[in-house]
């Protein structure tokens, strides 16, 4: 009696997980399409980049950076600041290694992003047989006075834009122990009590009263994706719910090398992947037609546009042509765009 009910216990948690993950991927219904707007040049540009700072792809990194460049140029806008969404090097680095300067410093020049350049770490920056190229990430901006390199931490906080603040910022590291995609035995994750103090942290954050109209949260890795890294468990187990009772708005990450964008039924975030940054691209492991709206394997970067009102993200190619945009609402509501192509 007790093996049975013992069995039964088992199997109705493995039905109500089973439910639950299932729960997640349906895709989400998404209203309207709406002619995207040109880029508003009074608005507040970010725009956004992962798995750029490739040692074997120059090519297709500055394929990608002067589409950004282009894309300022032509639209006339006046991007805010960058966010590297990690996966930031690839390779060896030392502190002062002309890649810096050279993939990064003039790569992205000043004279386009004048603003701060948010960065989050990657499996790929927690690479260690070339150097601990996570503490030269971290003490980077206090060794070379007048770079725009922002990583104070390996998670920290901001809003945005400076002035009349629209967005909080919530920057993880999301090398956790465990995590599925650190195979190569040259790599490390961060420590379990790290995992625990960033976990704790993350907690209180979310918990404080919001004093802004939207909450985004930034990683490398994403929880849900339809690229070659596929969903990764662990990070749903830890952070999905967390997402989800706090109703952050936005979870923003690269890893997979192409763009996406995933709405879930009953899920009130919006899911996009930002990782056509210069590295190789990847194939699919679930159709994006199928669980989307959208996914295009290509190299490109993010133009996240923010009013008070709503937030307008646009992913781009290394033209700078948009491929696929939405406007999210104050409250949670998403209307996937018509490209603008103006
Ligand atoms: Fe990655």
């Amino acid at each position: 009696m007790g093996k049975t009910g013992s069995i039964s216990r088992r199997s109705f948690l493995k039905q109500t997980v089973a439910f639950s993950a299932l729960a997640a991927i349906q895709p989400r219904a998404v209203f309207g399409q709406l002619p995207s707007p040109a880029p508003d040049r009074n608005a507040a540009h970010m725009l956004m980049l992962g798995d750029w700072g490739t040692d074997k792809y120059l090519e297709q990194q500055v394929a990608t950076a002067n589409g950004m460049k282009s894309y300022v140029d032509v639209r006339q806008i006046h991007p805010e600041s960058l966010f590297m969404l990690g996966d930031n090097w690839y390779g060896t680095l030392s502190d002062d290694s002309p890649r810096w300067q050279s993939q990064f410093e003039q790569m992205y020049p000043k004279s386009h992003f004048p603003g701060p350049a948010y960065a989050v770490l990657g499996n790929h920056d927690y690479e260690y047989k070339i150097g601990n190229k996570v503490e030269m990430e971290l003490r980077y901006a206090s060794r070379h006075e007048g770079t725009r390199w922002y990583m104070p931490s390996r998670w920290y906080t901001f809003t945005w834009p400076q002035e009349k603040p629209i967005v909080t910022f919530i920057c993880l590291d999301s090398n956790l122990p465990g995590t599925k995609s650190d195979p190569w035995p040259w790599s490390f994750t961060m420590k379990r009590e790290h995992r625990d103090e960033q976990e704790a942290w993350f907690k209180q954050e979310l918990a404080k009263p919001r004093t802004t109209p939207f909450v985004a949260v930034v990683a490398h890795h994403p929880l849900f994706s339809n690229g070659i890294h596929k969903d990764n468990h662990l990070l749903i187990k830890r952070w999905d719910d967390l997402l989800r009772d706090a109703k952050v708005d936005f979870y923003l990450t690269g890893h997979d090398h192409d763009l996406q964008h995933l709405e879930f039924a009953g899920h009130p975030t919006s899911f996009v992947i930002s990782g056509g940054g210069g590295a190789e691209l990847v194939d699919w492991t679930t159709d994006p037609k199928k669980r989307g709206p959208w996914g295009s394997k290509v190299l490109g970067f993010t133009d996240f546009e923010a009013k008070d009102d709503a937030i307008i993200v646009r992913l781009l190619d290394q033209n700078a042509k948009e491929l696929h945009s939405f406007r999210r609402h104050v409250g949670g509501a998403v209307e996937v765009l018509t490209p603008f192509a103006g």
